[in-house]
């Protein structure tokens, strides 16, 4: 008789035939560094996440390494903002800054730099704004700008996460003509116009001041429209692509997987933080099983690479197990 059960009997048997692990370097913890000093505050939304400012920063950095960790994924809080952005390509600025000091502190971890202009401008919009249109090629030369001055500071991967379309190809350029060949873009490629990122705009500070990212963040109804801007970022040079946010776009995931064989990373974004940690709060769910029941899946549908707020108690549950 067919017995699914047999294999199932204990957990040294369950774990023998088990098909998908996690594993802590495949884990990447975003955070948050706010210009000014002796800045430690927490984002209401996101239980346990807190803006940093750099004289702060190895609080984190020594919990992020102790748990081995393989990178994280930098946001910097300007002070200042404008219509230009220009705190994003000043290589004095708050980005820069905590780079260089992380590089400093925890040589060994990779800093992957995120590129967008929102935390910088004025209007919170990803790029360059003329009326209320959102202009797409004269965004381009900023972009590459601020890439090339994150990289100068120290970052080992660039991640662009503003969805203009040409800014993978206008970022290697920039990125080769300035002698760093060998720093690799890890693009937001299939980026969702999504309610998920609620949280995440508290926490950075990037709320547009008025309309929507919808011209230029994708139709969360698309999905071969997703697989068509991954495959041109590909052809514009990314070395690995992204999916975000992860697990209203697990489809999105599996088939990016089926299609490429690039490495593939999967941003299980703010909002998703926030409903386990509110349901968690509420003793409606069990937090840990939770979270490794979402990391798990993310990891079944292709994802190599896992950036996610939970990465510091999942490194630890991991360790426990
Ligand atoms: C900036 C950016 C956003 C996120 C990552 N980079 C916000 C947005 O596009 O509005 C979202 C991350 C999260 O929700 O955790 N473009
Ligand atoms: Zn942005």
């Amino acid at each position: 008789m067919k017995r699914f059960r047999r294999l199932r009997s204990s957990e040294a048997m369950r774990s023998l035939v088990r098909e998908t692990r996690l594993s802590k370097d495949m884990l990447i913890y975003p955070i948050f560094a706010a210009e000014g000093e002796n800045i430690k505050n927490p984002v209401p939304s996101m239980p346990g996440i807190f803006q940093y400012s750099v004289d702060r920063l190895d609080e984190i950095l020594t919990q992020i390494t102790e748990r081995g960790i393989a990178g994280i994924l930098i946001f910097g809080i300007p002070k200042h903002k404008d219509a230009l952005a220009t705190s994003a390509y000043d290589d004095n600025g708050i980005t820069q800054q905590a780079i260089r000091h992380i590089k400093a502190a925890a040589p060994g971890l990779l800093v992957i730099a995120d590129v967008c202009l929102c935390e910088y401008t004025s209007h919170g919009h990803c790029g360059m704004v003329c009326g209320h249109e959102i202009q797409n090629d004269e965004t381009l030369p900023l972009l590459a700008k601020m890439a090339v001055s994150l990289t100068k500071a120290g970052a080992d991967i660039i991640a662009p996460s503003d969805m203009m379309d040409g800014r993978v190809a206008a970022i290697r350029e920039a990125l080769d003509s300035a002698g760093f060949r060998n720093t690799p873009i890890l693009s937001y490629s299939a980026k969702f116009a999504s309610a998920y990122y609620g949280p995440f705009r508290d926490a950075a500070g990037s709320a547009p001041q008025f309309g929507d990212r919808r011209s230029y963040q994708m139709d969360p109804a698309n999905g071969r429209e997703a697989l068509r801007e991954i495959a041109d970022d590909i052809d514009e040079g990314a070395d690995m692509v992204m999916v975000k946010p992860a697990l209203a776009y697990l489809d999105v995931l599996h088939a990016a997987r089926e299609r490429f064989g690039l490495p593939i990373a999967a941003y299980n974004v703010s909002g998703e933080y926030a409903m386990v940690k509110a349901a968690a709060a509420n003793g409606w769910i069990d937090e840990r099983r939770i979270v490794m029941e979402n990391l798990t899946a993310i990891r079944r549908a292709g994802a190599d690479i896992i950036i996610t707020y939970h990465a510091l108690d999942a490194a630890k549950w991991l360790e426990e197990a």
